[in-house]
């Protein structure tokens, strides 16, 4: 078996802003091991939420490399680096990302029909164990935080991908659906050996996860 699913090697990444250069972080390098569970910690605009992007293969690194087993990703041409987004990642977006003119059951089974690992018992289960059974004919706009917060974590998990990024998945939700929310991630991740990577600003929620990873002053470090 290969050593990681994802690997990030030597990522620096700097944006031009209005008030000039913004270098996030660089020569960054982290490998995301199968079955292992990792958190991302570190202060509110450190560029965590830039760095689960890059290592997703979402959003280009200004320099450096990102693997997905031993596929260098933007070596690729676009239709293969779109399948390996599609078949081995899902992820649970901060801002939840729903898709407006899908209701609640369009969006949760959208990923998983379009990479075909569509399974109606494991989404329904899903489902229930979520608590968002009575939502499934709503649209997103009719939805609180916590419903929407939700349903992204329902989509990511009925997807069945290989390395689960999850963007602060439980920043809207009261603390007995955060820790639902935390056993289920942590459930999947043993029963399905998903790799998973939670960004979080919870010691608690960092705890229970097997590597802690921390961005700070442009570096990052295994705590
Ligand atoms: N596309 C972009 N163009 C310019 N600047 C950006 C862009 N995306 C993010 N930034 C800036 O990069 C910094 C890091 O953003 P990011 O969202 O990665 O932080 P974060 O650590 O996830 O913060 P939080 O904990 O608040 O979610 C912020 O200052 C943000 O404004
Ligand atoms: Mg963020």
């Amino acid at each position: 078996m290969q050593d990681h699913i994802v690997k990030i090697k030597n990522i620096s990444k700097l944006f031009i802003t209005k008030s000039g250069p913004l270098e996030l972080f660089t020569d960054v390098n982290i490998t995301f091991s199968p079955s292992t569970s990792y958190a991302l910690i570190g202060e509110s605009g450190v560029g965590k939420s830039t760095l689960l992007h890059i290592a997703s293969g979402l959003e280009k690194p200004s320099s450096g490399e990102v693997f997905f087993g031993d596929k260098n990703f933007w070596s690729l041409k676009a239709s293969s680096q779109s399948f390996l987004r599609l078949n081995d990642t899902a992820i649970i977006f901060q801002q939840y990302n729903l898709i407006p003119c899908l209701n609640v059951k369009e969006n949760i089974e959208f990923q998983s029909r379009v990479n075909n690992s569509y399974n109606s018992e494991y989404i329904e289960e899903i489902i229930e164990d979520l608590q968002i059974t009575r939502l499934l004919g709503e649209w997103p706009e009719s939805l609180s935080g916590g419903e929407q917060q939700r349903v992204a974590i329902a989509r990511a998990l009925a997807a069945q991908p290989k390395i689960l990024f999850a963007d602060e998945p439980t920043g809207s939700l009261d603390e007995k659906n955060s820790k639902l929310v935390l056993g289920m991630l942590l459930n999947i991740n043993k029963k399905y050996n998903t790799s998973l990577v939670v960004i979080t600003h919870s010691q608690a929620v960092a705890s229970k996860l097997e590597v802690c990873l921390e961005l700070k002053s442009k570096k990052v470090s295994y705590r």
